[in-house]
């Protein structure tokens, strides 16, 4: 264990070095390899896990196939569906690894990580995820961990809103246990500072280019007001907005909701095209029309990095997608579950 340690502190150690090395502004040093498929696949400097991208090839090949044609038919019904899955498989990795743990129901033993004060009347999803188990039992029984229907999930949700694709890495398992203390403790809380997204992410073994790169997530989907209305009304425990808040947009926002009340009244995350992913979230974050504060302090935090990264998106939407396809690779590959740990669900809601 202690050498465990010992390794991957060099290795976060050599992320963030190599990280601030590559940083050569506006070029990104790191190679990317276009297969004809318009596929990227970054060339090296993978973190060895045990995952790898073939691994249903002889056990369940038609399981991409399946989850697609799922997704395909639940975004067309509910737009907004897209977005929630790929929020999923984010809530699950920042919570034990990506085991699947967010979708367990409560247990003698545990309790649901969906009470969770971020995921409470705020995760959706989960029926989508069971009709693409359902199906892919009765192709392939256990086989397709819920694991790594998540990560499919979240990938065939950019892909079909028009964001970038990648190879996936797969063979997560699934986890035994949910934790309801991990996910009020590793998620952060939308009115998080600059500092504390960054530790938020560093305890994931993710930097700051991980950070800016995945926090473009939010160019889909809503937010609840209950997540912003702070900004609108109390930013600062002095009864103001919160400064860095354009003009117009405040007061569009403050339409929506009222100083008291509408709490689940909802807000487009990116306002422009809230169901396409493109790199609009950093345009908007560019003229103070970020959503929730973790948005609009990647720009207004001052830090160098962060400000930088914001603006090359901003400025290069095949930058952001090449850097967002490398980041959830990263992200799919926390802690997961592999060899004999864990189990393949049956039933995503619980354990075997
Ligand atoms: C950087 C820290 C982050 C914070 C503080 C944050 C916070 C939030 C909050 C508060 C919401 C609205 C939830 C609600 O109103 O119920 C939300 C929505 C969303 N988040 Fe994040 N998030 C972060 C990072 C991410 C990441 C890394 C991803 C995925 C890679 C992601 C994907 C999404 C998506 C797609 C939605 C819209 C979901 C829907 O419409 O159902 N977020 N986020
Ligand atoms: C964020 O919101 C929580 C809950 O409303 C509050 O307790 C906390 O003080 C806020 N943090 C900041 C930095 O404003």
């Amino acid at each position: 264990m202690v050498s465990f340690k010992h390794i991957y502190a060099t290795f976060t150690l050599l992320v963030l070095l190599s990280s601030t090395f590559c940083f050569g502004f506006p070029e990104f040093n790191f190679r990317w390899g276009h297969g004809r498929d318009g596929v990227s696949r970054p060339i090296g400097g993978g973190r060895s896990t045990g995952l790898f991208p073939g691994f249903y090839s002889d056990s369940c090949p038609q399981a991409n196939d399946i989850v697609m044609s799922v997704l395909e038919r639940a975004i067309s019904k509910d737009s907004r569906m897209a977005a929630s899955l790929l929020r999923l498989h984010f809530h699950d990795c920042f919570v034990q690894g990506c085991d699947a743990s967010v979708l367990l129901d409560d247990h003698p033993t545990f309790v649901s990580e969906k009470k969770a004060v971020p995921n409470k009347n705020s995760l959706r999803g989960f029926e989508v995820i069971d009709e693409i188990k359902s199906k892919l039992e009765q192709a392939c029984p256990k086989t397709v961990s819920c694991a790594d229907i998540l990560a499919l999930s979240a990938r065939g949700s950019t892909v079909l809103s028009g964001g970038p694709n990648w190879e996936l890495p797969l063979g997560r398992r699934d986890s035994k246990k949910a934790s309801l203390n991990g996910a009020n403790k590793f998620i952060p809380p939308p009115n998080s500072t600059i500092q504390s997204l960054l530790t938020f992410f560093q305890r994931q073994g993710l930097n700051e280019v991980d950070l800016v790169s995945l926090s473009g997530a939010h160019t889909i989907g809503v937010a609840r007001c209950t997540t912003f209305k702070q900004r609108l009304y109390n930013q600062n425990g002095n009864n103001q907005p919160d400064s860095t808040l354009e003009r117009s947009y405040y007061h569009d926002l403050k339409a929506v909701c009222p100083k008291t009340g509408g709490d689940s009244n909802i807000s487009p995350l990116d306002y422009t095209s809230p169901v396409t992913f493109d790199n609009t979230y950093f345009k908007l974050i560019m003229s103070g029309k970020g959503l929730l504060t973790s948005d609009q302090v990647l720009l207004s935090g001052n830090v160098g990095k962060t400000m930088q990264l914001v603006k090359a998106f901003a400025d290069d939407h095949t930058l952001f997608f090449n850097h967002f396809a490398r980041s959830m690779v990263k992200m799919g590959k926390i802690s997961p579950l592999t060899g004999y740990k864990g189990e393949v669900r049956k039933n995503c809601h619980r354990i075997n």
